[in-house]
């Protein structure tokens, strides 16, 4: 049997490592992995590969940054050369990232049955790229992998037939589990002072040699989508509770993503978030690191879907600025450590306040058990 799996922006690394490591099991299969090359960064990309052990890819099809439709179509373009080459029996996509996308759809017009790890999430938001990403390869999947009974409900009620679904729980977890004590070893301060911005240090070293954080005396943070980010009307007023209400309590640890970063600069906040003595900027994490911050943080304020579930599974009370999720298994009504907080000043800061002296309250998911990618492969491998 010969599979190809595809992977393109950060989010699919820390999934695909433990269904590459599954697979072993398997010495008759032939495993073919495929990077689209959506994200290139060292940071966003290969380090990711290093510390988690994956492949180096077969194939990087090299497609860069774009539009969507600029990155979409030359995956498909790219990737349809792949399958004529290889004719693989299966092509294996993971996530909502457009190469999951592209890829799918590439797969199913050269008659090529598709997988997807991380089917049937919804937010029911068609403003979200994420969301017609994981519509258009859920419809088109022979097989249907889901991490949760929500999701495999999701599928049902729009119509899938009940032998393509398989609850097979959350891939990433697999990753968390095996990680966590390597992250657990970490210094909390080591990563800071390794991973500061360039900025961070030309700018203040005074503040760089100051900083000494303590396991729940800081704030993480990661934001990234572009329903916060590339607006002023959004992400100024958020900006403006960060810098003088949250940053005057706790220092905060931004893991700041490129996206993030120009939008500052072009809305004229950069210099004053460099300057903010409590503001702690850092490049994006590696996988290890980010699990450590999230594993000391008091609080974390993220728009991540993947930071999301780590926190349910960690505990760590997760404010969600997002205005809906395909995760409500996260979500604190439901077990979970995340509250959704959209981005209007006025809820974020009513869930922080709720939130910033709470305790951790771990919580696992059904199978959410570190053995989801075994599953997976027996499910495609021997077809059950
Ligand atoms: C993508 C995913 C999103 C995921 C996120 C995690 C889609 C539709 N979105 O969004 O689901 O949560 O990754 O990071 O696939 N850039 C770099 N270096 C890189 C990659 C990108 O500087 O290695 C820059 C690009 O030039 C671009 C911006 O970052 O300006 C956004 O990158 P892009 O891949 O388009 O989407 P993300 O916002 O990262």
């Amino acid at each position: 049997m010969k599979i190809v799996s595809v992977v393109g922006a950060r989010p699919n690394f820390m999934k695909v490592a433990p269904f590459c490591r599954a697979l072993k099991a398997y010495p008759e299969v032939q495993h073919i992995l495929v990077h689209t090359g959506q994200h290139y960064d060292v940071r966003m990309s290969e380090q990711f590969f290093k510390e988690l052990d994956i492949p180096n890819p077969d194939i990087n099809l090299e497609i860069g940054s774009g539009t969507h439709a600029e990155q979409v179509g030359r995956t498909m373009i790219a990737f349809e050369k792949v399958l004529k080459a290889e004719n693989p029996d299966w092509v294996v996509v993971l996530g909502d990232v457009n190469a999951t996308c592209a890829c799918s759809i590439t797969a199913k017009k050269e008659h090529i049955k598709c997988a997807h790890i991380e089917a049937g999430l919804r937010s029911r938001d068609m403003d979200m790229p994420e969301e017609i990403n994981r519509l258009v390869t859920d419809r088109l999947s022979d097989l249907l992998l889901t991490p949760d009974r929500l999701s495999s409900a999701n599928l049902k009620a729009e119509g899938v037939p009940d032998e393509k679904i398989k609850f097979v729980g959350n891939i990433m977890i697999d990753t968390l589990e095996r990680e966590r004590e390597k992250a657990a070893g970490l210094d909390i301060n080591e990563i800071i002072s390794e991973n500061l911005i360039d900025e961070e240090i030309a700018a203040k070293s005074a503040k760089a040699a100051k900083i000494s954080l303590k396991d729940r005396g800081y704030v993480a943070m990661t934001m990234h989508r572009p329903s916060n980010v590339d607006q002023r009307e959004t992400l100024v007023p958020a900006m403006r509770f960060f810098l003088d209400e949250v940053s005057k309590e706790y220092p905060i640890v931004w893991a700041i993503h490129p996206r993030a970063q120009k939008m500052l600069k072009e809305f004229g906040l950069w210099d004053e978030v460099v300057a903010n003595e409590n503001m702690i900027l850092v490049k994006p994490l590696g996988y290890h690191a980010m699990l450590r911050l999230n594993m000391g943080a008091r609080l974390f304020m993220t728009d991540s879907g993947g930071l999301q579930e780590e926190c349910c599974v960690l505990g760590t009370p997760c404010l969600t600025m997002r205005w809906n999720t395909e995760r409500p298994i996260t979500l604190m009504e439901n077990g979970g450590a995340s509250i959704l907080v959209g981005n209007a000043v006025e809820k974020i800061r009513e869930a922080y306040k709720s939130q910033i002296d709470a305790t951790r309250r771990p919580s696992r998911p059904e199978l959410w058990d570190g053995h989801t990618a075994e599953r997976i492969a027996e499910c495609i491998v021997k077809g059950i």
